[in-house]
């Protein structure tokens, strides 16, 4: 049996959501403690999860694991991911994967560097209806996509000033305090994966500042984007207003047929193919489900959270590096679901200007000052 590989979790909040991973894997993983600045947060993490220890710095937790998930606050994933992969580290960083075209870089350079695996934690990529539609995109059971939708409407007011000292939070800052899509990924990762395709331009708008004019993000904010493909993409992002909460909403459109998610909780999703289901007429997305969900996904783990997605990022990261392969939510597919909503801030500060989004394979972060005569990238 192979070794197992110990997993330090970074920030013990939104980290004990990978923990239900490790449980369907224990031949491989093994938990091996938290690193939280907040004493009193790593101390309920390793009484919640007995055996685990607690580490005093984020340096201690990179010398003594092999795979780190990093779930800390957004603005540290990419110099956290930095520091872990130059140590040869696996990272799998939760959403976003940045937060400035800096850390932009300095993560696509340290991603090429390293010998180590990095892998964005996408979870809303691992829901079972988006696993069924990916697979059923892959199979071109939709024709060629050419326009898709996503919505996460989540009113967060409460979460932006610590309720004991009235401190602010970083949310206050990274979340709402820049105007623009500050939260693109569990959005646009869906719609990517499925069109396998990349944004090339956007165009960001908002609502106008209603409900709580202090913050610099407006209410509403939307992205339209074409892809390299030609497809059209649009999505809405509110963290303000009040209204109760849409997450996971998608639509996407083929030549062949369409999707609609639920919109509200408890919806049911539904499709349509053209000569298969009747004219005019949605059937329901259970009526697939079976055929094209892959077996690998079948039954989430025990305890997963988000509607069992939030063990599958991990256990298909082992399987990436157990197979030494590239993982599916790689450092390009991080990026190209991050970067759009990094452009968004410029656009939404130009009145809506269209703006080009780069490529992160082309992007020159890490390829040094003389390419091709340096030691080759891992
Ligand atoms: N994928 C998802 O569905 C999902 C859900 C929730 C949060 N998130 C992401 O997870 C991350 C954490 O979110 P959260 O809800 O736990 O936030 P939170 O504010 O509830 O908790 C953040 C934790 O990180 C700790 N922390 C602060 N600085 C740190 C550092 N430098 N290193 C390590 N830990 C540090 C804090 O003490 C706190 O315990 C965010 O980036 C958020 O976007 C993703």
């Amino acid at each position: 049996m192979a070794e197992q590989l110990r997993v330090g979790i970074i920030g013990g909040k939104r980290g004990g959501g990978h923990v239900a991973a490790i449980g369907n894997s224990r031949d491989r993983l093994v938990l091996a403690g938290v690193y939280d600045p907040v004493p009193a947060i790593s101390a309920d993490f390793v009484a919640h999860y007995p055996g685990t220890v607690e580490y005093r710095s984020f340096e201690e937790a990179v010398e003594k694991c092999d795979i780190l998930v990093l779930a800390s606050p957004q603005q540290y994933h990419a110099p956290q991911a930095d520091y872990a992969l130059r140590a040869g580290v696996h990272v799998l960083s939760e959403v976003p994967a940045a937060v400035s075209m800096e850390q932009v870089s300095l993560l696509l350079a340290a991603a090429r560097q390293s010998k180590a695996k990095y892998m964005i934690a996408e979870n809303y990529c691992y829901t079972r209806e988006n696993l069924v539609i990916a697979e059923m995109a892959r199979q071109k059971v939709f024709g060629d996509m050419y326009f898709g939708e996503s919505e996460y409407l989540h009113e967060m007011k409460s979460w932006h000033h610590n309720p004991a000292t009235g401190e602010r939070t970083w949310r206050y800052y990274w979340q709402v305090g820049k105007n623009g899509i500050t939260y693109p990924t569990h959005s646009l990762g869906p719609l990517l994966q499925w069109m396998d395709d990349r944004i090339t331009a956007i165009s960001c708008i908002g609502s106008g500042r209603w409900t709580k004019p202090e913050y610099e993000m407006e209410d509403t904010v939307t992205l339209s984007a074409r892809t390299r493909k030609g497809a059209l993409l649009r999505m809405r992002l509110d963290l303000v207003s009040n209204r109760p909460e849409v997450w996971n909403y998608y639509s996407l459109q083929g030549t062949k047929g369409a999707y609609e998610s639920g919109r509200l909780f408890g919806d049911k999703p539904r499709l349509y193919l053209e000569g298969v289901s009747k004219h005019d007429t949605w059937q329901s997305f259970e009526d697939y489900a079976q055929e094209f969900l892959p077996a690998r996904y079948a039954t989430p783990p025990q305890g997963a959270g988000h509607w069992g997605s939030d063990a599958w990022p991990l256990l298909d990261f082992l399987d990436a590096i157990d197979r030494d392969v590239a993982p599916p939510l790689d450092i390009y597919k991080a990026l190209e679901m991050t970067l759009p909503g990094i452009v968004s801030e410029e656009s939404i500060a130009r009145n809506g200007a269209w703006l080009a989004v780069s490529d992160p394979h082309t992007m020159t972060a890490g390829i040094g000052l003389n390419p091709g005569r340096e030691a080759p990238l891992a």
